[in-house]
Parts: structure tokens; sequence; C-alpha cells
């Protein structure tokens, strides 16, 4: 890319590059339909901050830039709703149900059976977006109903809440929705405070709630929130005769709606069908749900039948069993995690808590045993979300014998006896061992689980395995290993053996961002790791790297400049570094890669293809060297074309850029590699 040079230049490339954004941001996050590898996104986004960097008056507040954060505020603002944020009355059983449903058809005076939406009931935190002109202008917590916080800046970070609506959109739009945290990221994320010493939140809903009341919105960028929207407030325009379509409608101006979750339903006994199916679901869901929200589907008669003080008549929540249980604390163990963070562990005598047997529970750390005041042998009450390991949520300190026992804080590591400190600032001890086994394993895990090198098969197992062979000694050695040194495996046929080095030698070429995250460094998560990546460029640029150099990068404070810093001048850390790459491992950030046969050469695809994913076409164009926009341009070199390709196949034809199908693309992958 060549910066333009005057104000003009700056300003239509802004536009172009920021609606781009805006386009795959949208495909993303509210489609889940990608047009776009990550790389070409990022890309696309870094070009955005040089362009704003270079002319600040660019940085406008819808700009997609502004997700990553905003100065911190002193406090926040009160923002009063147009229309109250009104609760729901709960139902906790069918009986109840009936009688809500009676009641609507007693006021509306029907003797038929109203259709009703079932949607699902989020664990999360409500919020109000403002609209006007289709540009996300203010945003609140629910507050009291009448008035919320304004959070707008922690709101405008979320990836899935739109900065700008699709045309058509109502001049002015008020929506509601609840903003959460997926399970497997809540947990992802606790594991990450709890290495960093973090406190950890107890449940997704405690930490979608903390998470959008920073005042330092920098820090709720870092957060994996999502949003689905549910309902409105005030809307300047004319509205649908159903909720049903109203939902549509919201999804098609831009918002994200839990549509494939959501029906319409015929009477009582249809909820009762959804009721139960989603029951059914409940444990394979993403997120934690409590129950059904049921409303009246045409919007004619939720104005008919109105509202009481705090909640509407037009609809109700039927809540799920609650998913807890009372059982005893056995023992606790201490866990040793890959920084040496040791965190307590309650062994309980299993006990089933709604279909799931239960038998231990993460106490976090000795804070949150003291909130708890827990001590062994105490009877207590545990809960699960999810397929979530359950947590403690109280104590029955009414029912102890005296014989209960408190629970020290260690003095030494559990498995290497090295000496334990708590330093200042963090609710954890940690093992202060330098070759402590537990530490080294829990290391060895992190770097080939799913969302750091990704090495398929390669779990707790064989990591043990590996270790007490003494076959590795640090995550460098994985790529040395030999066929005949996994035969020392117990059950290690040779199919298993092939797999396992296959999956290792795969792993060699991911991506940089990947590579950050896998190494451990202290504070630096998968975000700040793509971050990093980004900003960098290479391992070599960021090993490099100055404090000051590193502090330059937006989101990038002091701690995670000096854990940065730290982690490349350890000459254990350099020394594995280089074995690494002695033995291939040296990712660099996609778009930097030099040398590969489709270097310098700028692909498009649209339509679909037939045997080739669009997204696995992409990254082979990049594995080569290559780019794969979403836009044609000048700049293009190829577009390919599958079936029912639009726009741009008709733009290339008028630029007169080389076009291939399927057919060709393949051939030119083969021509290129003689
Ligand atoms: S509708 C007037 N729909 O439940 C209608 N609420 O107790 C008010 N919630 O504060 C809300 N999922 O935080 C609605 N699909 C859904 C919901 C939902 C979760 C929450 C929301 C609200 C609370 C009401």
């Amino acid at each position: 890319m060549t910066m333009p040079t005057t104000p003009e230049q700056a300003a239509r490339r802004h536009a172009e590059v920021a609606a781009a954004l805006h386009r795959h941001n949208h495909l993303y996050y509210v489609l889940d339909r990608p047009e776009i590898s990550d790389s070409a996104y990022d890309e696309l986004f870094r070009e955005l901050l040089e362009l704003e960097d270079a002319f600040p008056a660019l940085a406008t507040p819808d700009s997609p830039s502004r997700r990553v954060g905003a100065a911190p505020l002193e406090r926040f603002a009160a923002v009063r709703h147009s229309l109250p944020m009104l609760s729901l009355d709960n139902k906790k059983s069918a009986d109840e149900l009936r009688d809500f449903d009676t009641q609507v058809r007693k006021s509306l005076a029907l003797s038929d059976e109203v259709d009703y939406v079932c949607e699902m009931k989020l664990d999360g935190l409500a919020v109000e977006l403002v609209y006007a002109e289709g540009v996300l202008v203010n945003g609140a917590t629910r507050g009291d109903g009448m008035v919320g916080e304004g959070i707008l800046e922690n709101l405008k970070t979320i990836p899935s809440v739109p900065l700008r609506l699709q045309a058509g959109a109502p001049a002015r739009l008020e929506v509601r929705g609840e903003v959460y945290i997926e399970l497997a990221e809540f947990q992802r994320w606790n594991r990450e405070l709890e290495e960093n010493g973090a406190a950890t939140y107890v449940n997704p809903r405690n930490a979608a709630a903390g998470s959008l009341r920073q005042l330092d919105s920098r820090v709720t960028a870092r957060r994996p929130l999502q949003i689905f929207c549910y309902g409105i407030g005030e809307v300047d325009g004319p509205l649908p005769e159903s909720h049903g379509v109203l939902l549509q409608q919201l999804q098609a101006w831009g918002l994200r709606v839990n549509l494939a979750a959501t029906k319409v339903v015929r009477g009582v006994d249809g909820v009762l069908a959804y009721y139960n199916e989603l029951l059914a679901r409940r444990d394979q869901l993403p997120f934690e749900i409590d129950g059904v929200v049921v409303k009246v589907d045409r919007l004619a008669w939720q104005r008919d039948l109105g509202e009481k003080s705090r909640s509407p008549r037009w609809a109700a929540a039927f809540k799920f069993p609650p998913r807890q249980a009372e059982t005893i604390v056995e023992q606790v163990v201490l866990q040793v995690g890959r920084t040496g963070a040791i965190t307590p562990v309650a062994q309980l005598t299993p006990v089933e808590v709604s279909g799931v047997t239960v038998s231990r529970a993460s106490l976090h750390n000795w804070d949150e045993i003291a909130r708890l005041d827990l001590k062994i042998g105490d009877r207590v009450v545990v809960e699960r979300a999810g397929d979530v390991i359950p947590d403690v949520v109280r104590v029955l300190t009414e029912l102890r014998s005296g014989r209960e026992r408190s629970i020290p804080l260690p003095v030494a590591c559990p498995e290497c006896g090295s000496p334990v400190t708590r330093l200042e600032g963090e609710v954890v001890p940690r093992c202060q061992g330098l070759s402590c086994p537990a530490q080294l394993k829990e290391s060895i895990k992190h770097f080939a689980s799913r969302a750091a090198m990704d090495i398929e098969g390669l779990g707790e197992r064989y990591v043990e395995q590996l270790l007490t062979l003494g076959l590795i000694a640090s995550v460098a050695d994985l790529y040395t290993l030999q066929r005949g040194d996994l035969f020392r495996f117990e059950r290690m046929g040779e199919k298993l053996a092939d797999n396992l080095l296959a999956a290792i030698a795969a792993s060699k070429t991911r991506s940089l961002a990947r590579f950050l995250f896998a190494l451990g460094i202290r504070h630096v998560g998968i975000h700040l790791a793509k971050v990093l990546a980004r900003q960098f460029g290479s391992l070599d640029a960021l090993a490099a790297a100055s404090r000051d150099e590193l502090r330059a990068v937006h989101e990038v404070g002091p701690q995670v400049a000096d854990s940065v810093v730290a982690f490349f001048a350890a000459p254990r850390n350099r020394e594995i570094l280089q074995q690494l790459a002695a033995s291939g491992v040296q990712p660099e950030a996609t778009e930097r890669r030099a040398g590969g046969r489709f270097t310098g050469k700028t692909f498009v695809f649209t339509g679909g293809l037939d045997t080739l994913g669009r997204k696995e076409a992409q990254e082979l164009v990049e594995s080569l060297g290559g780019r794969a926009a979403g836009s044609v341009s000048k700049k293009t070199d190829y577009v390919v074309a599958g079936a029912d390709a639009g726009s741009k196949l008709d733009k290339a034809r008028e630029l007169g850029i080389t076009i291939l199908d399927e057919a060709g693309f393949k051939a030119l992958l083969q021509e290129e590699g003689e």
C-alpha cells in the first residue's frame, strides 16, 4: 500500500477501507458468513490505522478503529431511556404459564389460540443501543429501568455491535439486547486471569457485566463479549405487524439476532414444546440460558395488553430449574498452572446437578475461599453452567459440626517443593521453581492447545508420557521427535504415532498470532497476540522491539510491554526460539510472507466454489505468499468466479482483470507449483 499524500486522497481511501471493514465485520460477526480471510481483514484494519495515524481527523466516532477502546472515563453518564426498560414476570411451572396465557386471551377477549414468539432467555446484561441516521450514537445499561449508565464506548468495542446500520434502517432506532460471553471463552479467559494472578469471575453473567462496566474501554475491548438483540425502544418509522417480523428486520438492518433459535408457535402447548426441546439442548449450547422468553407476536395486541409498573402483560419468562445441588467438600487439592499459579480445587462428594455428576469445583484463589468462608468438611451449594466445571456458590455454615478444617495458604509447591510467594497485586500464590515439572507440563499443553498451535491429539496423556520418558524438556523438542521415540508410549500403534507426528509437523505453519499466544508470554492472551502479530509482522521484529516501541502500540500497557521484553531477554527462551526456528517453526504474519509462488499477487473470490471452501482457497493463496482481498480494484490480479458470482465479476470484466473459474484456479495452483 502506498500512503495517500493529500487529505482528499486519504479521505477517499479511508471511506473505502472503513466501508469494507464495516461490511466484513457484519458478514463475520452478525451473519457468520465471512468473505475474506482473517489476515486480509487484518491488513485492511492496519491500513485504516495507518491512514488515521497520518490524518487524525479521519478517526471519526464511527470509524472501525474505535472498536479498540477510547481514553478512560471518570464516571459513566446517566442515560434516561426514552421508554422504560422493563423486566419480565417469572413463570416457574407449566400451570403458571397456562395462567399467563389465559390472562392474555381474556384481556384480548379471544377464544382462539394466540401466536407467541419463543426466544432463548440469555443470561447476560441487558443494554440499549441508540442509532441516529444509522450511526450508533449512544448506549446504556438497563440501570433501574428508567435511567441507565452510558456505556457507549464500551459497547463500541463489541464486534457484533454495528457502528453503522445497513441502508433502510429507521432515522432513529433504539434497540435492546443482551450482552453475554460464550462459555468456552469465559473459561479460557478465566484461566488466563488465574495464570496472571488476577481475580476470576464466578460466572459468565458477572464476567459480562463486569466487562461492560469498565471505565477504561480498552479493557472492555479485550473481553470476548457478544450481543443478541431481542427488542426495541423508541423507533422513528413504521413498524411491522408482528414481533417475529420485527426481529427479522433488525437482522436485516445489521443487528445480531438469535433468529435460529427463535420460533413463532401456536398457543401455550407450542410454548411448552419449545421449552422442553430447549431444556434438552441446554447443555449443548455455547452460552448460558436460564429459560425461555414468551412474547405475544402481534404488536397491536402487545399495545392493547400494555404493561404493569415493571413488566409487560404481553411477555413472560419461563425459567429453567436452577442447576444447583448440595454436597460436601471432602478435600482441597492444589493445582499448579503453567506460570506457577497455584489454584485450590475442591474435591466433592459426587452429586448430580441437572443430569451431570459433579465431583470437583475450582475455588479460584484464597480471596474467594475467604469470601465464601469455606472449610474442608463444609456442606456447600454448587452451581453448574453449561458444561463448565461447577462453582461453589454458598457455604451452609449453619450446618457446621465444628470439625471443619481451614485451608492454609501453601508455603511450598505441591509438585516440586520450591518456595511459593504471593506477589503484590496478585490474588494467587505462585511456585517460584524454575524447573517445576507441573509448570512445564502445563506450558506444553498450552502450546499444543486448540487456540494456540492446535496440535491435534497432543493432550494431557501424551504430554505426560513425553515428559516422564524424558523425550522432551521444552516445546522445541516436540519438533525433533522420531517415530521410534513414540513407540515407547503405552498403547501406541503405528497409525497413532504417524498421526501425532503429522499433527506436530502441520503446526509449523501456524500464524504468528497463534505462535505468540502459544509461547505463553505473561499477559499476552490471544487478543494481544493478534495485536502484536499485526503490528510487528515477524517474531524477529517483536523480539527486537524496545519497551517504548511496544508501549506505542495501542492496547499495550506497561505490564504487557515489560513482560514481552523480559520474555525475549531470557536466555532460556532465546535458546528455545532458536531451536524452534532450526526445526522450521518460524511463523510470519501471512501478509508479510515473501518468496511464495503467489508473492505480490492479489486474488478475489466471488460466488461459490464446488470443491474448495472459500476460506480454504484464500488460505491456499496466502500460504503461497499471495493476498486474498475482499473487493475488486485495479490492483487485483485474478478474480476467481464460482457459481452465482455477482457484481465483483462485472467489475473484474470492466477493469479487464484475468477471470478464472475453479478449474482455472486449480490449474494455476499446479502450474505455479512446477
Ligand atoms: S425481553 C419487555 N427477551 O431478561 C421485555 N429479555 O427479566 C423485556 N433477557 O432484562 C425483555 N433474553 O436482560 C427479553 N430474549 C429476551 C431476553 C431477555 C434475556 C433478559 C433481559 C431482561 C431480563 C428480563
